[in-house]
């Protein structure tokens, strides 16, 4: 696979796991995008959200969703799990690149977001109970943003699936 590849998906999805895994297979830069930003802004993820608000965050996230994608031809992206919904990123994307969807179900995230809530902006102050209804909300509203990725992989069946094992998306 040459050029760009981006993964999107919820947040808990695998992306930076899949993406340190397939950037290895093919000889490919691995970037995450929010610690880019991170590194970029000085600031965490979540004081960016604190400070400038969540509108701010995502007009930012796509400027550097761009400079990534100018600066590195190669590489694989990992996405943040909002970036695909916001400012026609994943039209841009598909221009640019090759989509890859991680997809997993809301009880599969809420397992892996339940240990994982405290550096998450939109999850850390929910209850068990809030996160599994806020995880099953958002999946319906991304999904539609999701699923115009090209590809998609199902991360609870296919932990050590190679990135030549990947299906398009309307035959996954
Ligand atoms: C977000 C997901 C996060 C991060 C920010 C917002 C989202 O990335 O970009 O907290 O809107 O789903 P991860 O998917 O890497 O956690």
């Amino acid at each position: 696979m040459t050029g760009l590849i981006y993964l999107v998906g919820f947040m808990g999805a695998g992306k930076s796991f899949f993406g340190k895994k397939w950037s290895a297979e093919l000889h490919k830069k691995f970037i995450d995008l929010d610690d880019y930003i991170e590194q970029k802004t000085n600031k965490t993820i979540t004081s960016i959200f604190t400070l400038y608000g969540e509108q701010n965050f995502r007009a930012f996230e796509t400027e550097m969703l761009k400079e990534v994608s100018e600066n590195f031809k190669d590489a694989v992206i990992a996405c943040g799990g909002g970036t695909a919904c916001f400012n026609n990123n994943m039209q841009y994307m598909n221009n640019q690149g090759t989509t890859i969807y991680l997809k997993a179900s809301a009880n599969a995230l809420y397992e892996r977001l339940l240990r994982n809530q405290s550096q998450r902006p939109l999850l850390k102050d929910k209850n068990p109970s809030e996160l599994l209804l806020y995880i099953k909300d958002k999946l319906i509203e991304r999904n539609p943003f999701y699923t115009l990725a090209k590809y998609c992989v199902d991360t609870e069946e296919n932990k050590a699936l190679g990135i030549n094992e990947i299906k398009p998306l309307n035959n996954a």
